[in-house]
C-alpha cells in the first residue's frame, strides 16, 4: 500500500483518507468553523437587524441592553460574518472552499431535475432524479442564494454605514436591496433548518456539519456519485 501525498506550501502532506470505516468525511474542519460562524452571526444580524427596521421588534432589544447597543452589535457581527469567513478562503485547508465554490456555480441537467422532484423530497415523498454528486441540486441553490445574499447584503451595507462617501441615489437603493437580501436568506435559513433539522431522511446530515463525518449509508443514498467517486479514488491508491 502506498501513501500518496499533497503539497501544501511547498511541504508534501498525506492525503487524508475520506472513508473510515463505516463513516465518510463530508466537511473539514474549516468548513464546519465556516457554516458555524456564518450561521451564528447570521441569526444576531437577523436579530438586532429587525430590532433597527421595525418599532415593533425594539422593545426585544431589551436583552441586549437597547437599541443603541443593538445597532453596535449589528455592526460588529456584520464584520464576523463577512471577514471570518473570507478568511477562512484562505487560511488553513482552502482548498475545501474553492472546490465548493467551484461546485455549486457548476449547475448540471440532473441537478435541474433534483430541484424539480424537490418539492416532492421536501414534504416527505420520493422524487425521481439521478445521483447527486457532492452537492445535490437544491443544496447548490441554497449555497447560491448564500454566497449571492452575503455579497449584496455586504455591499449594501457598506453603503449604509459609510453613506456620506457615496451619492444619495446609491444609498436610496441600498435600503431595499439589503432588505430584500435578509428577507431572501431568512427563506432559505428557515428551509435549510427544516431539513438539516427535522426532516426524516435529510436530518442524518447533521453529524457532518458537527464532526465532520456522515455514514456511507447515508453517503450511498444521498449522494451516490460523490461516495463512488471517493471510494474509487481510496481504492486506487490503497493498491
Ligand atoms: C441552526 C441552523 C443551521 C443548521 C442546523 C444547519 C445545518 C446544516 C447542515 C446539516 C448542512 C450539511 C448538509 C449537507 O450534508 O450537504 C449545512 C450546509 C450548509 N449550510 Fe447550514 N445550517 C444552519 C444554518 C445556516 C445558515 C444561517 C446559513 C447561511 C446563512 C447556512 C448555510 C449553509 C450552506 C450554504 C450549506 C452548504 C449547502 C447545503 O448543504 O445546503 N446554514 N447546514
Amino acid at each position: 500500500m502506498s501513501i500518496k501525498f499533497e503539497t501544501k506550501n511547498q511541504v508534501p502532506v498525506p492525503v487524508p483518507r475520506r472513508i473510515v470505516g463505516d463513516m465518510i468525511l463530508r466537511f473539514s474542519t474549516g468548513e464546519r468553523i465556516s457554516h458555524w460562524v456564518h450561521a451564528v452571526s447570521f441569526f444576531v444580524l437577523l436579530f438586532t437587524g429587525l430590532g433597527v427596521l421595525s418599532t415593533i421588534f425594539q422593545p426585544a432589544m431589551t436583552i441586549f441592553g437597547g437599541i443603541q447597543v443593538a445597532r453596535v452589535i449589528h455592526r460588529v457581527s456584520a464584520i464576523v460574518f463577512v471577514v471570518v469567513v473570507g478568511l477562512m478562503f484562505f487560511i488553513g485547508n482552502p482548498h475545501y472552499h474553492w472546490r465548493w465554490l467551484k461546485f455549486v456555480f457548476k449547475f448540471t441537467k440532473s441537478d435541474w431535475q433534483h430541484v424539480s422532484a424537490f418539492p416532492k423530497e421536501f414534504f416527505g415523498g420520493h422524487g425521481i432524479y439521478p445521483a447527486p454528486d457532492k452537492f445535490n441540486g437544491g443544496e447548490k441553490i441554497n449555497s447560491l442564494i448564500t454566497i449571492l445574499g452575503t455579497v449584496f447584503i455586504t455591499l449594501s451595507g457598506i453603503v449604509m454605514w459609510w453613506a456620506p462617501l457615496f451619492p444619495p441615489g446609491l444609498v436610496r437603493w441600498a435600503y431595499p436591496v439589503h432588505d430584500l437580501s435578509m428577507f431572501l436568506m431568512t427563506a432559505a435559513v428557515i428551509g435549510h433548518m427544516y431539513l438539516g433539522l427535522l426532516h426524516p431522511d435529510s436530518k442524518a446530515a447533521m453529524s457532518g456539519m458537527l464532526n465532520g463525518y456522515v455514514s456511507t449509508k447515508f453517503a450511498r443514498a444521498h449522494h451516490a456519485q460523490w461516495y463512488e467517486r471517493l471510494e474509487k479514488e481510496q481504492s486506487e491508491r490503497d493498491e
